[in-house]
């Protein structure tokens, strides 16, 4: 059944990846990116390589809420219906930044999407198969839960960022799939593996060899999108909600990301930190 999927970050690695392999599936999509040349290039080469199928491009800056807020507004505007979002841009940063007084990492993995998220939920609550897919990441093992509820509590580490972020992105599946499932909404987290993409390219000289020396070993941007497709698209996934996926199965995730008092903690930080996001 042909499927309408949003998707964040389709202009790189893994998303593209995901982009094409739903799109010759026959699926609608809805490319959510902040580059709009980047975005047309990517939507005329999509159209030009499946004639037959429909595809539409909205600029929103995962740091940028309101830029986020407006473009949930106008897809809600011309869609009626959602079937699949998914929420796969992220990256990682070398340096401390913040927006909105947010760190800046946890802005663009997390609060960006969580903005989108609610915005689409009343399409997604039109479809008889909703899914929403939360691209994580084992980083989150790293993470420091306290530190995300208050960022003045020791220095800044990228990849403590990174795995904040990212553990993030577990607790908000577990949420959705608590405030949601009844209302027929699946929701997944993912690990793609480790892939070769522009993630942490710049990241430092010294992590630029580091992915050189390591890039025969890690996997495609297709292989990576796999788990993606399959919890978009495919029937059999429909049986799973507020699951932590690595390689098309599903796999506990760490002590912390089940842990409820933070799940609960992530939703109100997020509408504090969202602000009138949602318009209310
Ligand atoms: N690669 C891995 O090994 C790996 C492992 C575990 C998890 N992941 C996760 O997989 C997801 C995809 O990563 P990737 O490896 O495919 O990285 P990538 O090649 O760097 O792609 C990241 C995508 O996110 C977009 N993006 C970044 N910041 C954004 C912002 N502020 N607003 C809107 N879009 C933004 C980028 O847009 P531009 O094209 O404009 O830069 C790009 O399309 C991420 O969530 C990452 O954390 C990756």
């Amino acid at each position: 059944m042909k499927k309408t999927i949003a998707i964040t970050g389709a202009t790189s690695g893994i998303g593209k990846a995901t982009a094409w392999q739903l799109a010759a599936k026959g699926h609608e999509l809805i490319l959510i990116v902040r580059n709009q040349e980047k975005g047309k290039e990517l939507i005329n080469k999509l159209k030009s390589r499946f004639p037959g199928s429909d595809f539409s491009l909205y600029i929103a800056d995962l740091a940028d809420i309101s830029s986020v807020r407006q473009a949930a507004k106008d897809i809600s505007q011309h869609f009626e219906r959602l079937d699949t979002l998914i929420n796969n841009a992220g990256g990682i940063l070398a340096k401390y930044d913040e927006v909105d007084s947010v760190e800046r990492t946890m802005a663009i993995n997390h609060l960006g999407h969580f903005v989108l998220t609610l915005g689409l939920l009343p399409l997604l609550k039109n479809s008889q198969d909703a899914r929403i897919v939360n691209l994580s990441s084992e980083a989150h093992r790293l993470a420091k839960p306290r530190l995300i509820f208050n960022s003045s509590l020791g220095q800044y580490a990228p990849m403590t960022a990174y795995g904040n972020a990212k553990l993030a992105n577990i607790w908000f599946t577990k949420a959705l799939h608590q405030k949601y499932g009844d209302d027929g909404i699946k929701s997944n987290a993912v690990h793609p593996g480790v892939v070769t993409t522009s993630f942490g390219k710049g990241f430092s000289p010294f992590w630029d060899v580091l992915l050189k020396i390591a890039s025969p070993f890690m996997r495609s941007p297709q292989k990576g999108a796999e788990t993606s497709v399959f919890l978009a698209s495919n029937p059999k996934a429909n049986e799973f909600s507020g699951q932590y996926f690595k390689d098309l199965r599903s796999v506990m995730p760490s002590g912390a990301a089940r842990n409820q008092k933070w799940i609960d903690q992530l939703w109100e930080w997020s509408i504090e930190k969202s602000g009138a996001a949602f318009g209310n």
